[in-house]
């Protein structure tokens, strides 16, 4: 009997999307690692911390009182309660507990919201280098992304002309992602106003912001996002967050959102016959994670912040490699189009960036993403949530790759 499926078997949407390439990275790298390889993985966008005490703490009390029902599917009124006083007290934003929503993770939540409002031929602009799920999320609903690019000079952050050329009759929503996965670049307050001045222009377009690293933020650098500084952006915005990266509870799978009522209700429509909401524990869990002790964020931005500073002043040391200072997230994208053209010890050319993190993982068992997966290249993605001593270990070994290329 034959394993292929029958022709026309498999949905036509799923010939539109891709597998997602961190996870293709970090399956290469675990093959190596299968066959006895010392890799240093800084594939993957997960803190290394575990999660806090209070937090699992929260959630095995859940469990010991029989939490462990359906839930609400747009969430527990306790988290949603804990949510609209997050914005109030962390971004200055006042919504309603009914304007709240919870989601299995912050991918979820983009999902339903773009699920609940894309029509074909909408179009989603998304600018470039982006989080890699957004487009193909787009290209399910049946929209279309529209991806501008962003330059290394500009520190990869989207210019008003740029986003005002980008809009079309047909623009449905805006994706802005700050601190940015894969650049960890983060807007100021004037950034976001210029871009605030051209969308006020356009009411048609609505803003998605994805706020997921918003704590981690480095220096003195302060976070704001554009529901915050443009009241007029209140009514057409959702504003995404999550307890993933700044809880580190990526496994608990909690993401949530605010935003107009209307919104809420329909992304409410496609959870209920999706997932049905969230699992109960794991929502008391992040009850705990928001209105608890913030005492372990403190530690998890000195340890972060250590790292990038360590990062990009080894990688800056590279031959061949221009590292941006990124403001947050756990992020760098270094330009290695100095490289490009060049060739490996094995006699391989370095055609494109991905001919790059290849030659990086097979010759020193460094496991990176390639930046043109992102969008924009030639560049690579280093995630830098993880050890000092793997972190330096792996920039030596970088520093021994790009050296060696001829
Ligand atoms: C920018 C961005 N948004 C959303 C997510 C998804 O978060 P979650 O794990 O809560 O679904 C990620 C995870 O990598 C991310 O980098």
């Amino acid at each position: 009997m034959s394993n292929a499926l029958p022709k026309g078997f498999l949905s036509e949407s799923l010939s539109r999307i891709q597998p997602s390439p961190t996870i293709a990275a970090s399956q290469k790298a675990r093959d190596l690692v299968a066959a006895g390889r010392d890799v240093i993985s800084l594939g993957v966008g997960e803190p290394d911390h575990d999660t806090p005490e209070n937090i699992k703490n929260a959630a095995i009390a859940a469990i010991r009182r029989g939490e462990t029902k359906y839930t609400a599917v747009e969430g527990i009124p306790e988290l949603r309660k804990a949510i609209a006083a997050k914005f109030k007290r962390e971004n200055g934003l006042d919504y309603k507990v009914s304007q709240t929503f919870v989601s299995p993770g912050g991918k979820a939540v983009v999902y339903n919201a773009l699920l609940a409002t894309l029509n074909a031929g909408d179009e989603v602009i998304i600018p470039a280098p982006y989080w890699v799920s957004y487009p193909d999320i787009v290209l399910l609903g049946g929209g279309k992304p529209v991806m501008p690019e962003t330059a290394m000079a500009d520190g990869v952050k989207l210019r008003p002309e740029t986003l005002e050329a980008a809009i079309t009759p047909k623009t449905k929503w805006l994706i802005l992602n700050q601190p940015c996965n894969p650049t960890g670049a983060c807007y100021t307050r004037d950034e976001l106003k210029a871009l605030a001045g051209v969308l006020l222009k356009h009411p048609q377009v609505w803003v998605l912001t994805d706020d997921m690293y918003e704590h981690l933020v480095y220096g003195d650098f302060k976070f704001v996002t554009p529901a915050q500084i443009e009241p007029a952006l209140y009514e057409r915005t959702l504003t995404m967050n999550g307890v993933s990266k700044a809880y580190a509870m990526t496994g608990w799978r909690i993401g949530y959102a605010a935003g107009p009522q209307h919104l809420i209700n329909a992304m409410d429509m496609v959870q209920g016959q999706q997932t049905s909401g969230t699992s109960a524990i794991s929502q008391w869990a992040a009850v705990e994670a928001l209105d608890g002790t913030q005492d372990h964020l403190p530690v998890f931005k000195k340890a972060f912040e250590r790292r990038r500073d360590l990062v990009v002043s080894m990688l800056n040391q590279t031959r061949g490699l221009k590292c941006p200072m990124p403001e947050g997230a756990f992020y760098v994208y270094p330009d290695c189009s100095e490289l490009i053209g060049k060739t490996m010890p094995n006699g391989k050319k370095v055609e494109t960036d991905e001919d790059l993190v290849l030659g990086l993982l097979e010759t020193e068992a460094v496991a990176a993403v390639h930046g043109s997966s992102f969008g924009l290249g030639p560049n690579f993605r280093i995630s830098y949530a993880t050890s000092d001593e793997k972190l330096e270990e792996a920039c030596r070994r970088i520093q021994r790759f790009c050296g060696n290329l001829k």
